[in-house]
């Protein structure tokens, strides 16, 4: 469904991505770790269209994206939704609108269509009753679940999360975590998960993906990574066996 064939990305003099190879089947969950810095939102972005690799290719669906126009990317995002680091709203705009923006930009749908999928977007994100809100009223927790109702409204076969749970108290997170694997098997999708929380990762992701300075360190499943000897996964898996 996805897939990195040596990619790299530099600023100026500085490698982050260097000559990354990555497979993602479709329907599959992968979760991509990685201290801070080491460049897991610039692949997303790099996916997205919203950064373009210097060298190297990136396949979505079958189409070698990376040298796309960008209004032959349209038709990619429309596929391919993105959950950012931060909530990214539009702040002049309610809650309702910033969620139907999307979905009338993408699709031909009439008014109250576009009210049941903004509705059924916020109930699945455990949040209603908040539609004639700005998002300056809302706690950052309020802000990042519209954010993620926005992107799962329009119902993408991929789903690109970048750190969708931090800075979420925990009842959040455990919600998030689990709309994440049912959106995947209700919406057959294939979902990327950048995050901190391996305890997670060991839960719901079919693959784990542990980044370091632009490159794959090391890549299995769950329980494959359970017994790596690798000392960045044993760093990362330092606090779950801890508990
Ligand atoms: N637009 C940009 N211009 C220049 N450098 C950038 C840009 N975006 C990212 N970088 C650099 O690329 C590196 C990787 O950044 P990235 O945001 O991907 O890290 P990350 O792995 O997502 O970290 P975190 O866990 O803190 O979110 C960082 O050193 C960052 O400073
Ligand atoms: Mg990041």
């Amino acid at each position: 469904m996805i897939e990195f064939k040596g990619l790299i990305k530099k600023f100026g003099n500085r490698t982050v991505l260097n000559g990354l190879d990555l497979i993602i089947r479709e329907g599959e969950i992968v979760f991509i770790l990685g201290t801070s810095g080491t460049g897991k939102s610039v692949l997303l972005k790099n996916i997205v269209g919203l950064m373009r690799p210097d060298e190297g290719e990136i396949w979505i669906d079958g189409e070698e994206v990376s040298r796309f126009s960008e209004d032959q990317y349209f038709s990619i995002r429309k596929k391919c939704g993105m959950v950012f680091q931060q909530p990214a709203l539009f702040d002049s705009l309610t809650v309702f609108e910033n969620i139907a923006f999307g979905l009338r930009r993408h699709f031909r749908l009439s008014e109250r269509e576009v009210t049941d999928r903004v509705q059924l977007a916020l109930k699945l994100v455990n949040i209603q009753g908040v539609e004639q809100k700005r998002p300056t009223q809302m706690s950052y927790g309020m802000q990042k679940r519209v954010s993620l109702a926005r992107t799962i409204a329009l119902q993408p076969k991929i789903l690109l999360f970048d750190e969708p749970t931090t800075g979420l108290d925990p009842i959040t997170t455990t919600v998030i975590n689990h709309l994440i694997q049912d959106l995947s098997k209700q919406l057959k999708s294939t979902s990327i998960v950048v995050s901190h929380d391996m305890n997670c990762a060991l839960s719901i992701a079919d693959r784990i993906v542990v980044l370091d300075k632009g490159q794959i360190e090391a890549i299995g499943t769950p329980d494959e990574l359970k017994k790596s000897q690798h000392p960045l996964v044993r760093d990362f898996l330092a606090e779950v066996l801890s508990l």
